[in-house]
């Protein structure tokens, strides 16, 4: 499938990345930026990896993985999102980085081009508002890791015009992702579910009630789901569960989003997760989730 139409995404670490492949996947011409050229050239490396692994895979067509790379321009220079139709911003989780991105944004591209967030905790009006054009700015969060995740959590603000939000929940079901509509509030609807919810396995752990692989296995046979909280908080990293943590403890002061204690001494001990070998599980090699 070939689109007419062009998507950039800005940011590509784990969540750009990801975010890129689904867009290039999908047959639109996408563009990815990011400051320095060493993690463009990462992304690249990735999004090539698990590409190859899907063809390997059976999940797409002998041949498809390197269309589909033809579709990616990775760049440092902002000006090549003059023909975007749309924008997503995956950057630091950062309001004032967000707003200095969207302000470069805002004098590259054309009137058209709607202007989206994948952020977990930062309210999406109050990105909108330094953007330059609130009216045609949405939430979009993707889900961690973006190239397998279906969900996209999608968030008008309170200036986004009823057309921008409908254009880009079209634009998003062309990505071959489902969209869900949800209120700009804390932690959308996953991150307010989630975020306690592992908490407590966490503090489960640090009790010692189970052993992780136990907890993870207990999980995923009664209820179904595909990875266990720890499996999954090791791909998040402890790092950004911290973060989480505290972003979502002090907008909602919701006791059980505090951050627990055992998270801090893995990020003391450098057991962030999959990124660095050692988390709740450990690891052979840093790959790309899913490749
Ligand atoms: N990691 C997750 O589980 C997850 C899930 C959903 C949403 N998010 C959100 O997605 C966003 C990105 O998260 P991530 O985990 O991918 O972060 P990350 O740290 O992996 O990547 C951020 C990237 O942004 C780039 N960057 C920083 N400042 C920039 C600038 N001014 N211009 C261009 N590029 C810049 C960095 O070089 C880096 O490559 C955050 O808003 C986060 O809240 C994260």
């Amino acid at each position: 499938m070939n689109h007419t139409k062009t998507i950039g995404i800005v940011g590509c670490g784990t969540m750009g990345t990801g975010i890129a492949i689904v867009a290039a996947r999908a047959g639109f011409k996408t563009r990815i930026y990011d400051l320095r050229p060493e993690p463009l050239e990462n992304a690249r490396k990735q999004a090539a990896a698990f590409l190859k692994k899907s063809v390997e895979r059976g999940k797409l067509p002998a041949g498809e993985d390197a269309l589909i790379m033809a579709q990616f321009l990775t760049t440092t220079d902002i000006n090549a999102f003059a023909d975007c139709d749309l924008v997503i911003e995956a950057v630091f989780e950062d309001l004032k980085v967000k707003h200095g991105i969207f302000q470069q944004l805002n004098a590259v591209c054309p009137a058209h081009t709607i202007f989206a967030s994948n952020t977990s905790t930062i309210s999406i009006t109050e990105i909108a508002g330094g953007s330059g054009r609130p009216d045609r700015f949405v939430g979009m969060h993707f889900c961690l890791p973006a190239q397998l995740m279906k969900l996209v959590e999608m968030s008008p603000g309170m200036n986004t015009s009823d057309a921008t939000y409908e254009q880009a929940r079209l634009l998003c079901e062309a990505m071959g992702q489902r969209p869900v509509r949800t209120r700009d509030t804390p932690g959308f609807i996953l991150n307010y579910f989630l975020i306690p919810f592992n908490n407590d396995v966490i503090n489960m752990v640090d009790q010692g009630v189970a052993s992780a692989a136990d907890i993870d296995l207990a999980i995923k046979t009664a209820l179904g789901y595909p990875l266990g909280p720890l499996e999954l908080l090791d791909m998040v990293g402890m790092d950004t569960q911290l973060l989480l943590c505290e972003a979502m403890h002090g907008l909602t002061h919701e006791p059980r989003a505090a951050c627990p204690p055992l998270v801090k001494r893995m990020i003391g001990a450098g057991r962030l997760g999959r990124k660095t070998g050692q988390g709740f599980h450990t690891y052979d090699s840093n790959k790309i989730f899913g490749a």
